[in-house]
């Protein structure tokens, strides 16, 4: 995710930075750096780990200057080092980028650098762009810019200065967040309000596909091919807290309304461009390995496990390889059957859960190669493991965990589609039809969203009582187990889930009037047969709420309320579905007067046995 900050004034830069990147720093604590236009030219400072670190490199070596950006990382392409951190220059040393999002095509734009004599030094994405920018550059550090952003592809907010024009900060929005903040005699730039909410209150949103040019007296704001905007300019009157959770009431809220933006980093740069198959470049796995895998056990903890159940189902469908599920805690102590053929995939958002680590190390000592997928570049985890695909969701604050889990999935589906392609289990047509419905996913989530207060009317009821079901079959029950946990963790209700053809076996005694059900149908093969369980609570009394996907009338019928989400592959629906039960766990926390962030008795990351 990253932040990124810059300042044009007359003040002392290094400061005014520096206090941003701290309000930035739940963006990404890998690393920080800032350039400063100092009387020596453009000067660059920056150090792995916390900004704190940068702070003590800055109290050694100063940077005076009133001109200047900073950056904050999440790291990305790249590990988490001093020199993958930003700003980036390039060899002239005369230009320098902060950069928040992924530069899809970076790749291809390195080696054309190279091949005109650039020399990188980082692993990263961002680099190209200081060289682009330098390589395009014929005196207008504007033109410059704007030349650099049509040949780069991806998600990018950027701050450029260059030496030579040392009274003009650049700024650009594609696909990435970018404020300006505007001040007297001085304006700013930020990730995000936060940042220079201590300077000004005055601000201009830019859009995607816009830019601005800033000087000490004002700022032109403009699209990248240059023609100019006039925009309002927005008050923010939020205090500092409410800044931070971008206007809404808890990161929770917050992180569930950024899935759909989730979605799409952790899929984009990894669909091809004619949306006909996926790549997934960083891992290693030879074709050769790929065919030997015989069995998958699939390993993680609480939510994560839950998305790993999810992931079974999508690599024994797409692939046709076995998989197991574990609970991290009770693999490595119930001796696993792994053999070299085995792969071991390990879920994990935040990469240092203690019993994910050892069954990661367990599955190692065994001869298994293991594939991790982690939200944490840097993380224990993803050092460990042999291979790594990365869900880009961003930090997550909330205990609770909603986009890393949803982002879990997205990982699941492009592995299987890779799995697919290389065993040649899916024809190119299926594979072509998921990633068409995987596309519409973080539009179809913003559809979800748009109906919350809907759901906070059927949160609040649920809050008023003490025990809750959750049913449903196939995929719809791993979805019901995450939901189950969800509400538990944050609004303190006992609730379980079932399996919806297994209550008839003992849970079915604990249904009686009122009791709430929420029932997850969204498996049109298995339509009928939940519909059989939906009447069997019904019978003894249950409330039932159903969730259900568009089309499927039938069904509301069966069932006192629905909450219908849109239509897409039986596959891909708990990305989906998910969604109004994060909402509703929520609003039921919420009607509970609870701590919804901070749920008592649990930590973010848990790195005890
Ligand atoms: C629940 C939740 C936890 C985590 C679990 C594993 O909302 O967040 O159940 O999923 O503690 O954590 P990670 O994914 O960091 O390994």
């Amino acid at each position: 995710m990253c932040g990124i900050v810059g300042y044009i004034g007359k003040r002392n830069s290094q400061e005014i930075l520096l206090e941003g990147l701290k309000k930035l720093e739940y963006r990404g604590y890998d690393s920080a750096g800032v350039a400063v236009y100092t009387a020596n030219g453009l000067q660059i400072q920056k150090a792995k780990g916390r900004i704190a670190n940068l702070e003590s490199k800055l109290e050694v070596a100063p940077l005076e200057g009133s001109v200047g950006i900073g950056h904050t990382r999440w790291a990305t392409h790249g590990k988490p080092s001093d020199v993958n951190s930003h700003p980036h220059t390039d060899n002239s040393l005369k230009f320098s980028v902060v950069h928040n999002g992924i530069i899809e095509n970076y790749i291809s734009l390195k080696e054309e650098l190279i091949a005109k004599g650039h020399v990188f030094v980082s692993e990263t994405d961002t680099e190209v762009i200081s060289h682009l920018v330098a390589d395009l550059y014929e005196g207008d550090i504007l033109k410059a810019v704007q030349k650099a952003v049509t040949r780069m592809t991806g998600a990018f907010a950027l701050g450029v200065l260059t030496e030579y024009e040392p009274d003009r900060l650049i700024a650009v929005r594609q696909a990435s967040p970018l404020i300006i903040g505007i001040g007297e005699g001085e304006n700013f730039i930020g990730s995000d309000i936060p940042a220079i909410l201590e300077y000004t209150r005055n601000v201009f949103i830019l859009n995607d596909g816009e830019m601005a040019v800033l000087t000490r007296e004002g700022v032109e704001l403009m699209t990248l091919e240059g023609n100019f905007i006039s925009r309002e300019m927005f008050h923010v009157d939020w205090d500092i807290v409410t800044a931070e959770k971008a206007g809404f009431d808890h990161f929770m809220l917050k992180e569930i309304h950024e899935q759909p933006k989730a979605y799409r980093d952790t899929m984009s740069s990894r669909i091809s461009a004619d949306g006909a198959s996926v790549t997934l470049n960083e891992l290693s796995m030879t074709v050769e390995e790929i065919r030997k895998i015989s069995r998958v056990h699939i390993v993680a903890c609480g939510t994560a496990f839950h998305a790993g159940m999810v992931g079974k189902y999508v690599i024994e469908k797409l692939a046709r390889i076995p998989v197991e599920t574990d609970v991290a805690s009770e693999y490595r102590y119930r001796s696993p059957i792994i053999t070299k053929d085995t792969l071991v995939i390990v879920v994990s958002q935040s990469g240092e859960t203690a019993d994910t680590l050892a069954a990661l190390r367990e599955a190692k000592r065994c001869g298994a190669k293991v594939l991790a997928i982690t939200n944490v570049v840097g993380s224990s985890v993803a050092r460990e493991a042999d291979d790594l695909i990365t869900t880009w969701a961003g930090p997550e604050i909330a205990v609770a965990s909603t986009k890393a889990y949803t982002s879990q999935l997205i990982a699941f589906y492009l592995f299987g589609l890779h799995l697919a392609q290389t065993l040649g289990t899916q024809t190119a047509d299926e594979i072509k039809e998921v990633i068409t419905a995987m596309k519409a996913l973080p539009e179809q989530v913003e559809a979800i969203l748009a109906q919350a207060d809907a759901l906070k009317v059927v949160a609040e009821d649920m809050a008023k009582h003490d025990n809750l079901f959750f049913i449903g079959r196939g995929l719809d029950y791993a979805v019901a187990l995450e939901g189950s946990l969800k509400l538990k963790e944050i609004s303190y209700i006992h609730s379980e889930a079932y399996a919806a053809g297994e209550l008839k076996h003992g849970t079915l005694a604990l249904i009686e009037e009122d009791v709430p059900v929420i029932a997850l149908a969204t498996q049109h093969e298995l339509l009928e047969k939940t519909v059989s369980n939906i009447k069997e609570v019904k019978a003894r009394g249950a409330n039932v709420l159903g969730i259900a996907v568009e089309g499927e009338e039938e069904l509301q019928k069966s069932v006192d309320s629905t909450f219908i989400i849109p239509k897409t592959l039986d596959v891909l629906s708990p990305a989906l579905a998910v969604v109004p039960l994060q909402l509703l766990s929520y609003y039921a926390s919420l009607a509970r007067g609870n701590d919804v962030d901070k749920p008592r008795n649990l930590a973010k990351s848990v790195t005890v046995e």
